[in-house]
């Protein structure tokens, strides 16, 4: 049947699920697929998503929103609904994956582990923060994806001011302890865990800029942990997955500490697709094309 590659949406991340789309619809194309690319809030979008999707008459939908209003569970909802198949996560996966505050308290109750953390409600909080935790922190709209609104602090200035901008994101913001060390990214597909990536960036950290935009940003497969260090890291993105009740496909972020400690970031329930993404990446080291990685992902849609 058609299916209907929803992209775009109105999130701040809109213009990475753009490039997202468009890539898987020209690889599910190119896999033969019947599918077609669905804004549900393009420019001649006048219609509500629910009647765009009923207007569009698909069988299934490829969902790679990226965002709030996509990767959070209200569309995967609204498809429940509509008893239209997606592909991906549920509705509650979903909307708790999209949530760093939500995900860590499974994290902590799963016994997985992951940074210290704080809310920060009010002003109060930034000081208590600051006793608790100690400099650098990690500020954190609790619900964004691509490092939006997120910033590296080390004093109580930078705090105040990350905090405040924080906030203009969402009504929850979380602090974080820093950990130095290393980061890495983990895919998952079909509920197992692809080859690590350990990412470099000469940047304070991997923000939006080493994302989508710096070319100094490294990717490395041959990260030079020992094979069971590495089993430990799979093992543990392929945990927070489970833990948040995740299926099929996603992406798991990590640091590494000095000492060799693990400490689960976030989930994605929907992460970037475009041919520069992590999870492309992975699946290539794993000998999996970018097309045959869609056409998979797409098989479990149902
Ligand atoms: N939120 C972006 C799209 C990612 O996780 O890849
Ligand atoms: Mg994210």
């Amino acid at each position: 049947g058609r299916v209907a590659v929803v992209y775009g949406g109105n999130s701040a991340e809109r213009p990475v699920s753009l490039n997202s789309g468009r890539a898987v619809h020209a690889a599910l194309v190119s896999a033969g697929v019947d599918a077609f690319l669905l804004d549900l809030y393009g420019p001649d979008g006048n219609l509500n998503p629910i009647q765009q999707l009923q207007a569009a008459e698909c069988d299934r939908v490829f969902l790679i929103l990226h965002g709030r209003g996509g990767e959070d569970g209200t569309i995967q909802g609204m498809l429940e609904m509509m008893q239209i198949p997606y592909t991906g996560s549920g509705v509650a996966a979903s909307a708790l994956g999209m949530d760093k505050l939500r995900s860590k308290q499974l994290f902590v109750g799963a016994g997985l582990p992951t940074p210290p953390f704080k809310v920060l409600r009010d002003q109060d909080d930034l000081s208590t923060c600051v006793a608790e935790l100690g400099f650098p922190l990690m500020i954190k709209p609790a619900h964004e994806g691509s490092s939006i609104g997120m910033h590296k602090v080390s004093n109580a200035e930078q705090l105040a001011e990350a905090w405040q901008d924080a906030c203009r994101y969402d009504q929850c913001v979380i602090a974080e302890q820093w950990v130095t060390g290393s980061e890495y990214t983990v895919a998952v597909l079909n509920d197992k865990a692809l080859p690590a990536i350990k990412l470099e960036t000469p940047h304070d950290f991997y923000d939006y800029n080493a994302k989508y935009e710096a070319d100094d940003t490294r990717y490395h497969f041959d990260h030079g942990l020992s094979s069971e260090q590495e089993q430990r890291l799979l093992r543990l993105a392929e945990q927070a997955f489970s833990a948040v009740g995740c299926l099929d496909w996603g992406r798991v972020d990590i640091m590494q500490d000095q000492q060799g400690h693990f400490y689960l970031l976030e989930v994605n329930t929907t992460p970037g697709m475009t041919d520069h993404s992590l999870v492309p990446m992975a699946a290539r080291q794993a000998g999996i094309s970018f097309e045959q990685l869609v056409v998979e992902i797409l098989r479990e849609a149902e």
